[in-house]
């Protein structure tokens, strides 16, 4: 028998294909046995593929990565996030196709991720979080919503060779058992792309504010990601079901 740090309940089995071959991508939660092999993806995957990340060419700056990681785990080991698995039968351990590293958000807890981030040694890093958190700065959910506490998303990403399979939108959809789970209604997300925001659209999101790439500035004036892809940031939510 598998103990509960290795294995947990599958949520949906989605089915799809890699290199025309069909595939089964379980989206469960995900075990603390996996926590440091989701950590390693968001690293490969993420940190070079998500427009604001990209666009600083993080993944080749060691020290940012290195605060990445770290906060990926820290988020990690609250016990929220959600992957989408494939069996591997040669050496039994599941491949992670994509995942969405999630947290109980409210007042509180983002006076935590703030005191965390402050202790980032990157500059880039921490001015790629600022990027995040002024999209959502005005976003009031007690107001919208009447509670100020939500899931949240810190990551949305699936390995290139298993995208397009609708992975990301399935991910999204596994909040609302989480969310239910955990006795939260709501769901906030910062999304960084057209794509994610066309996803999250389709699994019921609304947008709550929106700021444009080159609005976002430091003191000193400057835009935070000038050579960001992406021409506007979605701060976007939805009840849960
Ligand atoms: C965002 C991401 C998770 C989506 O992966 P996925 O779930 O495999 O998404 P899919 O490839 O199935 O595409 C989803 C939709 O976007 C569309 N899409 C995909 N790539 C696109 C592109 N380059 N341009 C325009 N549309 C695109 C697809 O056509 C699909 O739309 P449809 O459902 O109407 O057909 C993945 O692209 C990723 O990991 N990106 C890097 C990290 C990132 O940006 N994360 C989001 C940060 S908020």
């Amino acid at each position: 028998m598998q103990s509960s740090s290795s294995s947990t309940k599958i949520l949906k089995i989605v089915e799809g294909s890699e290199n025309r071959k069909p595939v089964k991508f379980f989206i469960k939660e995900i075990p603390k046995n996996r926590y440091e092999d989701a950590a390693d993806h968001m690293c490969t995957y993420f940190l070079a593929d998500e427009a604001i990340c990209k666009s600083t060419n993080v993944k080749d700056d060691p020290v940012a990565v290195k605060d990445f990681r770290s906060l990926f785990l820290y988020v990690l080991e609250g016990g929220l996030s959600v992957a989408a698995f494939v069996e591997n039968p040669e050496d039994g351990k599941s491949t992670i196709a994509g995942l969405n590293i999630l947290y109980r958000g409210g007042k509180e807890k983002d006076l935590e991720f703030q005191e965390f981030t402050n202790n980032f040694k990157s500059e880039k890093a921490k001015r790629i979080l600022k990027v995040v958190s002024d999209t959502a700065a005005e976003v009031d959910a007690e107001k919208i919503y009447g509670t100020e506490n939500y899931l949240g998303g810190l990551g949305l990403s699936v390995d290139p060779s298993f995208r397009g399979n609708g992975i990301g939108y399935h991910l999204l959809l596994a909040r609302n058992e989480i969310g239910r789970k955990n006795g939260l209604v709501i769901t906030i997300t910062v999304f960084t792309s057209p794509i994610s925001a066309k996803i999250a659209d389709q699994a019921g999101f609304t947008i709550l504010c929106e700021k444009l790439r080159d609005e976002l500035v430091d003191e000193k004036g400057e835009i935070l990601v000038p050579n960001c892809q992406s021409e506007s940031f979605k701060c976007m939510g939805k009840r849960l079901e």
